[in-house]
């Protein structure tokens, strides 16, 4: 077994003010309206299960996932669908739900995807942004922290698809 270091960077009651405060602009900014939430699976799905549940709105939520080939740790920049939304898009507002921005290919890669389906209204939202590992210009609309360029676990987040449960996000480092 390798050995492993899991540092504390963001507590999960800090997760958790900042995600009720997120789902009470996104709220505001929406004004009661239908949103349809899309969640990018697997690493969004814990942030847009408590998030949801803080938006006054209509909320649909639908789930979509990508690949992005690489290693573990490293984005390469080619995108994969894996599985796409039931939902229709088309004339309705749709907001991403990502877990962190990190190059950020891959949300430039849904976006430009959504948007050719002719949403009423496009936006973004992640839990973590890493703006100092952009290859491409993309600012999201809501954004929950701002990281420097370290690799977190933890609230959804994976490393070979381990430590997703953990409450808290971590700074993981091998050791
Ligand atoms: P991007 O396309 O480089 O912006 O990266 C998007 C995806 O890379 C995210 O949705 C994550 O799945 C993964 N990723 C990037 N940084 C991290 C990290 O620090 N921890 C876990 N996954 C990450
Ligand atoms: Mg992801």
């Amino acid at each position: 077994m390798q050995q492993l270091d899991l540092r504390v960077l963001i507590p999960r009651q800090d997760i958790a003010d900042k995600v009720q405060e997120m789902g009470e602009i996104i709220s505001r900014d929406y004004g009661g309206q239908e949103v349809l939430l899309v969640v990018v699976l697997r690493g969004a799905a814990l942030f847009a299960a408590d998030l949801c549940r803080h938006i006054r709105a209509d909320v649909v939520l639908d789930f979509i996932a990508v690949s992005s080939y690489g290693s573990s740790t490293s984005s390469s920049g080619v995108v994969r669908f894996l599985k796409d939304l039931d939902e229709s898009v088309e004339g309705r507002h749709v907001l991403i739900i990502e877990d962190i921005v990190d190059t950020g290919l891959t949300l430039t890669y849904l976006l430009e995807n959504l948007k050719s389906r002719h949403p009423l209204s496009l936006r973004t939202c992640t839990l973590l942004d890493k703006p100092s590992c952009r290859r491409v210009n993309i600012r999201p609309d809501y954004v929950g922290f701002t990281i420097d360029d370290l690799f977190v676990v933890g609230y959804g987040l994976d490393w070979d698809q381990r430590y997703r449960h953990l409450p808290d996000i971590c700074i993981h480092q091998e050791g």
